[in-house]
């Protein structure tokens, strides 16, 4: 299987060597020059991460990739053309800045494009193909691992460009889902290369309800000596703004002040309850003891479930529930 995928990721690289190339030589690009620059991107962070530009027409990437039929099959079956019904071809991205996702090897396995102007969609990703599973590979993971081997935290953002300014300002560890939530999956694969992660998403609704989301999807993974850890922007920022506004040292300081995950967790739960009533805290017990069960067998568990009951100030009967239902079952 992987010896037959050879020439999609061999036409995958190619395609990014053009886009790239747009970059540089096509009439057009000094529109997305100024847009990179317009976003204060250097040409050292454009090249690292291999930024190119898919220049306006219907027709380039078949202009110059497809130049047979098994070629044009080929770029169809990599998502980079799209098949009409009339059995024609088209170019999928034009006129946009273009993000080349690589896999863990370096391979190029997909794309993300982004529109110059307020056009929609902003983000246009490859489709799933042969080579590409959105839930399970991460922008930015090479590169990363590529700065430095041996990694301490990664930080998961959302967006290309959110990785992309964190590098250009020295923040080498970041990466970014395709578009899609945090799987567990994904998780599970961070956690192989390192003990910590930092979830830090849009200052936004979006972002609170993602971090909220990342939070129940990382619980089954919590083994004792893994943390997980939840930074909150303020309202209307993202780590690509926040990042040039105060550079370095003073996103790191927010990273390291980030909330850890049982505190995140109660206080969640917390805004969710009238806490302050009895009424309040019965529901707490509810609301927490099915998520702290999530959690693997170990310190941290009890170490919640102690919490938990400080906080409810009696014993928890809704953990009772559960591991009595646990037992029967087993
Ligand atoms: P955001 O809307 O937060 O975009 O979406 P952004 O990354 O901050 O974009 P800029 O700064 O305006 O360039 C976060 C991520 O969600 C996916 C992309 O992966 C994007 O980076 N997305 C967003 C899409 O796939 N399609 C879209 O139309 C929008
Ligand atoms: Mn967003
Ligand atoms: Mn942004
Ligand atoms: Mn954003
Ligand atoms: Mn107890």
């Amino acid at each position: 299987q992987q010896q037959e995928q050879q020439p999609l990721y061999r036409q995958l690289s190619l395609a990014a060597d053009f886009y790239t190339h747009q970059l540089r030589q096509h009439d057009q690009r000094q529109r997305a020059v100024d847009y990179l620059k317009g976003r204060g991107l250097s040409g050292k962070a454009a090249k690292f991460f291999a930024i190119g530009y898919a220049p306006p027409g219907w027709d380039n990437l078949i202009g110059s990739l497809g130049t047979t039929p098994a070629d044009v099959k080929q770029l169809v079956t990599s998502g980079m053309l799209i098949e009409k019904d009339d059995g024609r071809h088209y170019d999928r991205f034009r006129d946009r800045i273009m993000f080349p996702i690589r896999d863990i090897r370096g391979r190029i396995i997909a794309f993300g494009g982004r529109v110059l102007g307020d056009d929609k969609p902003k983000y246009l990703n490859s489709p799933e193909t042969p080579v590409f599973q959105k839930n399970k590979e991460l922008y930015g993971l090479y590169e990363a691992r590529k700065i430095r081997q041996k990694l301490n935290r990664i930080m998961i953002v959302e967006g290309y460009m959110d990785v992309v300014a964190l590098a250009e300002y020295g923040i080498h560890y970041a990466v970014a889902t395709l578009g899609t939530a945090t799987s567990e999956h994904h998780l599970r694969r961070l956690f192989k290369l390192v003990p910590e992660l930092i979830f830090c998403f849009d200052g936004d609704q979006a972002g609170r309800t993602a971090a909220a989301r990342a939070m129940e999807t990382v619980l089954p993974i919590l083994e004792d000596g893994l943390q997980a850890r939840f930074l909150f922007l303020p309202d209307g920022e993202d780590p690509d703004t926040l990042v040039r506004k105060e550079g370095k040292e003073a996103f790191e300081k927010r990273l390291n002040q980030s909330r850890h995950l049982p505190e995140f967790l109660f206080d969640h739960l917390k805004q969710q309850v009238d806490f302050d009533s009895l009424d309040g805290k019965a529901r707490l017990d509810q609301l927490a003891a099915p998520l702290i069960s999530k959690i693997p067998r170990g310190t941290l568990r009890d170490l919640m479930i102690a919490e938990l009951e400080k906080q409810l100030g009696v014993h928890s009967r809704a953990m009772d529930k559960i591991n009595a239902a646990d037992t029967s079952a087993t």
